[in-house]
Parts: structure tokens; C-alpha cells; sequence
């Protein structure tokens, strides 16, 4: 299956972007969980009100689908400035990013997704007007070329990324603020499931809702996901309200088992526990074996299993756990497979 139509794929396709807006909440009183990160924001948000002085420049990082992008809304909204979205790859040339920047008005917030993919003379650009609020511009070649510099209106720079481990350094140290995104706990995924239910205006019982919860691997974006998937079967096969039935086979359907792990997930500890022994395994050497990514499976698959307690991250590599041989039904001791 394509990565892009998984069920448990964090990352967005077309459908969730049109559903994700009307998920969004806008008001910091609306998001759920996070609260290490929201709890420090709220303090910021606050003190840059009362100093009438823009929000200092903030990083979010963490896997996909935990709520980066919809806490940036917030946070302009909360301040009643305007967002501006856009992303690293979208960002070519030193001079698209000249032109987002001075178009900014006055404590404005710019959001900046995937920021490690920005290019090297985008991000140079980025330096000085995070600091100083200004461009440094060259006009003219040659001898006679010379620098001006350009003033900006003071803003807000929110980046996002997976993985803060590949950004610069440079960029790295000129954000104030730097917030950790975990995996979201069960009850906060019920609540997530059940204000998304209630605005798409859908009947769930709570046995359901926790089976979801429970299937979501920590993220809202794939619980959000899961709901309208058992929506639809509900509304073919059920009476379109959503029960354990409905919800149970819906899951079955989709291939994800009841710890929440998909074909890839369980591909990743199989081919551990067969080719390595259960590891110690390197991840480039995990990630040639199972032809996927190795960006894809550090980000979107492994911070679940680990989490789950199904593998480890040690010195020498991956290495699955017991509860992943006992998930797959394989023997510890003989390495032999018993069937269901
Ligand atoms: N804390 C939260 N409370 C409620 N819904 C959330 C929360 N975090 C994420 N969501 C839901 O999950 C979806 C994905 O979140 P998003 O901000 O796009 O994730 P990211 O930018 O980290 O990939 C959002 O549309 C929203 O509906
Ligand atoms: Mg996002």
C-alpha cells in the first residue's frame, strides 16, 4: 500500500486537509494535552501581550500529526496577530523569503514547516532577521556592489520540524523558545476523538472511543482519521452510530491490530526478530531490509514502538522486546513461529 493511503501514516494527504480544518481548535483553552509546552506558551503569550512586544521566535519538534501547525494557529490567534504559513521546501530562493519577510506587518507570526529542509542561503537570510529584524541586501556586482540593509517589522518566527537533530546549529540557537512534542496518552486521545465526534456530529459510545484511542498510536491526527473511517463503515453497514462492533471490525478491516501497529510496524519487529536475531540492529540496516526510508521509519514508525514499549534504542541499535514477541506470536526461545 502506498504510504500516502495508510491509515496510521501521520503525514497529511488531501482528505485530512480539508477535514483538519474544521478539527483545528483555535483557542489554546481548546488544545488538548501538550501541557509541558502549552502551559510555558500561555506564560510567553501573556508577558509579549503585556510588553506589547512580539512573541519570542519559538521551535516546535516531534513525529507528525501531534498538533505543531494547530498550536502556531493558536498562538496568532491567541496574540490576534496574523499567520503566515509556508514551508522549508516551498522556500527556494533567498529572495522568496525577502518577500514573505517584508511583507510581515508588526508582531505578525510566520510559520515555517519542515524548517530543516530550508536551503543554505534561504537560512543565512533567516539569520539576521531573526535577530536584528532586518535583510541585508547586495545591490549591484562587482566593485561597485554594496550592502544595504533592509528594516523589518518585528515578528514572531515559528518553525516546525521532526527532527530538531538536523537543523543548524546557527538556526538552532536563535530560537527563544524550544518545545517538545510527545506522543499524546490515552485519555487525551478520548477527548480528541470525542470533540472531533461531536463536531462532525457523530454518535460514539465510550467503549469505542477508547478502543480508537487506544489504536491511534499517540496521534491525534491518525485518531481524527480513524473516526471517520469507522464513521463510514457505521453509516453502510451499522445504524451510524458508532459501537465496539462497528469500531472492532472497521479496524480489523484496516489492517490495525489491537495495539495500534499496522503491517509496517510489525514488518519492522519481524524482520528484527527474524534476520537479527532480535537485534541489536543498526536502523540504516533495519531500513535497507524493509525498503523504506530510514527518515520515514525514525520519525513515523519508530517513536510509537518505542513508546509501546515493543523496541528499544541502545547503543548498538534497535533491538525489539519481549512484549514484541509475545504481540507477534513468535517463541523467545526458539525463535519459532506458533501460530494464533
Ligand atoms: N492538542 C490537540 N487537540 C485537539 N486536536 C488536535 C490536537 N493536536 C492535533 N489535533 C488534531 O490533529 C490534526 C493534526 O494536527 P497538526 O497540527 O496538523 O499536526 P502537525 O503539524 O504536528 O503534523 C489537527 O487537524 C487537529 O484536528
Ligand atoms: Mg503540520
Amino acid at each position: 500500500m502506498d504510504f500516502e493511503e495508510r491509515i496510521t501514516a501521520s503525514n497529511l494527504n488531501q482528505e485530512d486537509e480539508v477535514m483538519e480544518l474544521s478539527l483545528r481548535p483555535k483557542k489554546l483553552s481548546d488544545y488538548i494535552g501538550q501541557r509541558k509546552v502549552t502551559e510555558n506558551l500561555q506564560v510567553f503569550i501573556e508577558a509579549a501581550q503585556i510588553r506589547k512586544e512580539p512573541l519570542d521566535h519559538v521551535l516546535f519538534y516531534g513525529p507528525p500529526g501531534l498538533g505543531k501547525t494547530t498550536l502556531a494557529g493558536i498562538i496568532a490567534n491567541e496574540l490576534g496577530v496574523d499567520l503566515r504559513i509556508t514551508s522549508g521546501p516551498a522556500i527556494e530562493r533567498a529572495g522568496d523569503l525577502a518577500a514573505i519577510l517584508t511583507n510581515l506587518n508588526e508582531n505578525d507570526v510566520l510559520f515555517i514547516d519542515e524548517i530543516h529542509r530550508l536551503n543554505r542561503s534561504v537560512e543565512e537570510v533567516l539569520y539576521s532577521a531573526m535577530e536584528d529584524y532586518a535583510l541585508d541586501i547586495i545591490i549591484g556586482k562587482g566593485p561597485s556592489a554594496r550592502s544595504i540593509r533592509l528594516d523589518l517589522a518585528k515578528f514572531t518566527l515559528i518553525g516546525a520540524t521532526t527532527r530538531a537533530g538536523s537543523l543548524s546549529a546557527p538556526l538552532r540557537d536563535r530560537f527563544g523558545v524550544i518545545c517538545k512534542f510527545e506522543l499524546y496518552q490515552i485519555d487525551e486521545l478520548k477527548k480528541i476523538i470525542n470533540r472531533s465526534a461531536e463536531i462532525l456530529g457523530i454518535g460514539i459510545d465510550d467503549e469505542s472511543t477508547t478502543e480508537m484511542a487506544r489504536r491511534s498510536r499517540g496521534t491525534p491526527r491518525v485518531a481524527n482519521r480513524l473516526l471517520k473511517r469507522v464513521r463510514d463503515f457505521s453509516q453502510v453497514k451499522g445504524n451510524g452510530t458508532i459501537d465496539l462492533d462497528i469500531t472492532n471490525s472497521t479496524l480489523q478491516s484496516l489492517g490495525i491490530d489491537k495495539e495500534g501497529l499496522e503491517g509496517l510496524d510489525r514488518e519492522i519487529l519481524r524482520v528484527i526478530i527474524d534476520r537479527f536475531k532480535g537485534g541489536p540492529v543498526g536502523i540504516d540496516t533495519i531500513a535497507a531490509a524493509i525498503g523504506e526510508e530510514r527518515i520515514t521509519i525514525e520519525d513515523v514508525y519508530e517513536p510509537y514502538l518505542i513508546q509501546a514499549g515493543f523496541l528499544h534504542r541502545t547503543q548498538k541499535g534497535r533491538m525489539v522486546s519481549e512484549e514484541a514477541y509475545k504481540h507477534l506470536g513468535i517463541n523467545l526461545s526458539t525463535d519459532e513461529q506458533i501460530s494464533f
